[in-house]
């Protein structure tokens, strides 16, 4: 079995500019260190609300949705794994885009499902039909590692063709124009998965969450471990929750980053399709290089992605970091493109 291999994550004292883990490169919110200073560490030994009701209450208020219809997860990893094992049994089978998020084919072989994986290629927005019979249809959404999105009323068509789970993992939609969660209203099958990690900053306390009809998270509640959120993780995230000014601040700052760089790299004659996620996909001109390029960035300290699969040989991807982390990579892919 192909295991899922996570970005490299160097010991802090080596200096790389790390664009590996499409991590947030600021810090989260300072109420968050706030919450931290004050948490009095004797609660540690009490278990932690296993509904992570303040935190559903929080999102409930911030999207529209009833508690009910939102789920808390350890990542938004957790939450993937919680719908397999929900919707789907030994032998059945489950479908996803690719390339994709690798992460949904390495689940489906621990859990015994037949992956059904549909290879799609440029022009994105023109994708097949998903299997009709699949009990769970993974659509990330932007798209990773390309950056790609499809736009909402093709979402909708797509989920008029499955009769199974239909989930929107949108790991990124923060950093994009549009999300999918008016879908949650319009189809008892869908289900929108997010997570903290990227928007607001706290990959390290592993929060994702779920919301779609009560029917389908009723039954995700039957199968998630039962303290499935540290007290300390939702500690943190409600604080983070509170600070939408910060996180509004934060996406902006990212964003500008992603549109500035995308327009030099393109400048200096690097392929870029448009993301709409925090990264970007840049392949040098000359077809092939994709490997090479990645070792280049390597050798001078900058980590980025690279996967040797069908569609995604030619580039890496490369996480947005800090404005000047990213004139540092600029500099460096306009050097690298002569030994390439
Ligand atoms: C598309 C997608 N979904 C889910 C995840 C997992 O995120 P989390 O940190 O919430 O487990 C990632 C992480 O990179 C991702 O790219």
């Amino acid at each position: 079995m192909k295991i899922y291999l996570p970005g490299i994550q160097p010991a802090p004292s080596q200096k790389y500019i790390k664009l590996n883990s499409n991590e947030n490169p600021y810090p989260p919110s300072p109420r968050v260190k706030e919450v931290l200073q004050k948490l009095n560490y004797e609660e540690l030994r009490i278990y932690p609300d296993p509904d992570s009701l303040e935190i559903r209450k929080k999102l409930s208020r911030l999207y529209g949705y009833a508690e009910d219809q939102i789920i808390c997860g350890n990542g938004s990893d957790d939450l993937l794994n919680i719908i397999i094992r929900t919707f789907a049994s030994p032998g059945e089978a489950i479908g996803f885009y690719v390339p994709t998020f690798p992460l949904y084919k390495v689940l489906g072989t621990i859990h015994g499902v037949q992956n059904e994986a549909i290879q799609v290629a440029e022009p994105y927005d023109q994708p097949p039909d998903p299997p009709a019979q699949v009990r769970v249809f993974f659509l990330a959404n932007p798209n990773s590692p390309i950056g790609f999105a499809y736009a909402i009323p093709l979402i909708r068509s797509l989920v008029e063709k499955v009769q199974g789970v239909f989930v929107v993992d949108e790991a990124y939609a923060e950093f994009a124009t549009a999300n999918a969660l008016e879908l949650v209203r319009e189809f008892a099958n869908v289900l929108v998965v997010r997570t903290v990690s990227k928007s607001y900053s706290l990959a390290g306390v592993r929060l994702g969450y779920a919301i779609g009809s009560r029917e389908l998270i009723q039954e995700m509640f039957k199968v998630k471990d039962p303290f499935n959120v540290t007290r300390l993780t939702q500690a943190v995230v409600s604080a983070a929750l509170d600070d939408q000014e910060y996180f509004r601040k934060n996406i902006a700052q990212i964003v500008a980053t992603r549109d500035w760089f995308t327009k030099e790299a393109k400048g200096l004659g690097y392929r870029i399709i448009s993301s709409q996620g925090n990264f970007i996909f840049p392949q040098p001109p000359q077809k092939g290089k994709g490997n090479r390029f990645f070792q280049s960035l390597f050798d001078r300290k900058i980590l980025t992605r690279h996967y040797d699969e069908e569609g995604l040989r030619d580039g890496v991807r490369m996480s947005i970091g800090s404005p000047k982390d990213m004139e540092i990579t600029l500099q460096v892919m306009k050097d690298v493109l002569k030994v390439l």
